[in-house]
């Protein structure tokens, strides 16, 4: 059957960064930078984003690549091929990292309707005049939501609905530049700002000895993880779409390359800001929907401003949520024998009508999100790890990765696939559940 692939190695790498940059990024590096330890954090991360979690890149590309498949066509082949007969049983696992990526797919188009809704407070200058701190408490989770959710989960199959060259690799073609250039723009606003320094010196000081806490160890190898999208689904099915020439090697460092930079611009552009206002980065949702619209609210020329960032932030959000939906879209045209356009259609109905009840209640929101992230996604890149370095074999695994590549990595990456990879994997698995969330 005839299969699509990326229009050349440009759209695959745009696509992935597309895939890793995304709220992760904007919501999570700056602040786990600046409590982590500062310039300090930057070791433990870049360790592990190059050392450990680029091989799972590598793995899930070459994965899909190989099979050419997503994750339940791939494990069901590579089952079979192992062990004739047992093809039904890899399909069945091969369903865990669609599911978990779905479900991720699910509570994103949510926030992504909250950024939605944010933009557009943001075109109308609201921010000034509107009481920004009460306002986020009194949306999020309420039926106003609905109509934002909606817009979201509608965007995301817009998107997917034309399919990877016309509809992901194109979107991502446009998205990817404007957000890098939107960020640059901020950079600078936000570096001028007087009193940019110390928000600077927050993030940037390395403090050492936070390098003593096992926690900084800990949060870092989480945000790796997740910010390069692995759960044994995103790359892998995005992989299945490259082409033979293109090289996994050196593909894999510069998508780690771009999310980074991605990060350090985003980081560079809110924290200097909110310290040059006085305020407190915080963490997550309150960093993006109550700290950030306040900082808009007293800077010069905040009007526009605000609606670079928040437009960028929607985009980070797009370019992430349609790979989070690709997967499941992949398995229903691949085992259902559906047209792309009724498996998209399909889908976004569920995701929509599970959402719902998730939308309005941020009890319910917050019990999916955790679920989702912290117990079935780790587990979704240890199946496809074990499956690929154990049950493939980690000897042919290694000749997909090397194709076409200048330096070709040697036997030694076999067993550091197979023993280090896969136990960093499980020991991410393991982290997560002890400690309630690090990715
Ligand atoms: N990497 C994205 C972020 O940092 C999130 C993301 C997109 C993701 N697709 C994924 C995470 C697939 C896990 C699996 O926000």
């Amino acid at each position: 059957m005839f299969r699509e692939t990326w229009t050349g190695k440009m759209g695959f790498i745009l696509a992935c960064v597309g895939s890793a940059i995304g709220l992760g990024n904007i919501w999570l590096f700056s602040w786990r930078m600046g409590a982590y330890g500062g310039a300090a954090f930057l070791i433990p991360y870049l360790l592990f984003v190059f050392g450990i979690a680029s091989v799972g890149l590598m793995e899930e590309w070459a994965f899909g690549r190989s099979q050419r498949k997503g994750a339940v066509g791939a494990f069901e082949n590579v089952f079979n091929s192992r062990w004739p007969g047992s093809g039904k049983f890899g399909a069945v696992i091969g369903i865990i990292p669609v599911l978990a990526v779905f479900s991720i797919f699910i509570f994103y188009a949510i926030v992504i309707g909250w950024l939605l809704k944010y933009l557009f407070l943001a075109i109308g200058g609201a921010f000034s005049t509107m009481d920004i701190s009460e306002y986020f408490g009194t949306f999020a989770g309420t039926t106003g939501t609905i109509g934002w959710h909606a817009a979201g989960v509608l965007g995301t199959m817009l998107i997917v609905l034309f399919g990877i060259q016309k509809g992901i690799e194109k979107a991502n073609k446009i998205m990817m530049p404007v957000l890098f250039a939107i960020l640059v723009v901020l950079l600078i606003r936000s570096v001028t700002l007087p009193g940019a320094g110390e928000g600077i010196a927050y993030m940037f000081v390395p403090e050492w000895s936070k390098l003593a806490s096992i926690e900084t160890w800990i949060m870092a190898l989480g945000q790796a993880f997740f910010t390069l999208s692995l759960g044994g689904a995103t790359m892998l099915v995005y992989g299945s779409y490259a082409r033979e020439d293109t090289v996994i090697l050196s593909s894999s460092m510069q998508t780690v390359l771009f999310n980074f930079l991605a990060s350090i611009l985003a980081a560079f552009a809110i924290i200097p800001a909110v310290f040059a206002f006085g305020l407190d980065p915080a963490a997550g949702p309150g960093l993006l929907f109550v700290t950030i619209p306040n900082v808009f609210a007293k800077m010069p020329g905040g009007h526009i401003f605000g609606v670079l960032f928040f437009l960028s932030v929607v985009f980070a959000g797009f370019s992430s949520s349609v790979s989070m939906l690709e997967p499941a879209v992949e398995g229903l045209m691949d085992k259902a024998g559906m047209r792309r356009c009724t498996a998209v259609i399909i889908l976004s109905a569920v995701a929509f009508a599970v959402g719902l009840p998730l939308a309005v209640d941020m009890g319910r929101f917050g019990i999916w999100a955790d679920i989702a992230t912290i117990y079935v996604l780790p587990l979704g890149a240890v199946v496809a790890a074990v499956v690929f370095f154990w049950v493939y074999g980690a000897d042919k695994a290694r000749a997909e990765i090397n194709k076409h590549a200048v330096h070709p990595m040697g036997k030694w990456f076999e067993a550091y696939a197979k023993y280090v990879f896969v136990a960093v994997a499980l020991l991410v698995m393991i982290l997560n559940i002890v400690f309630g969330g690090i990715g």
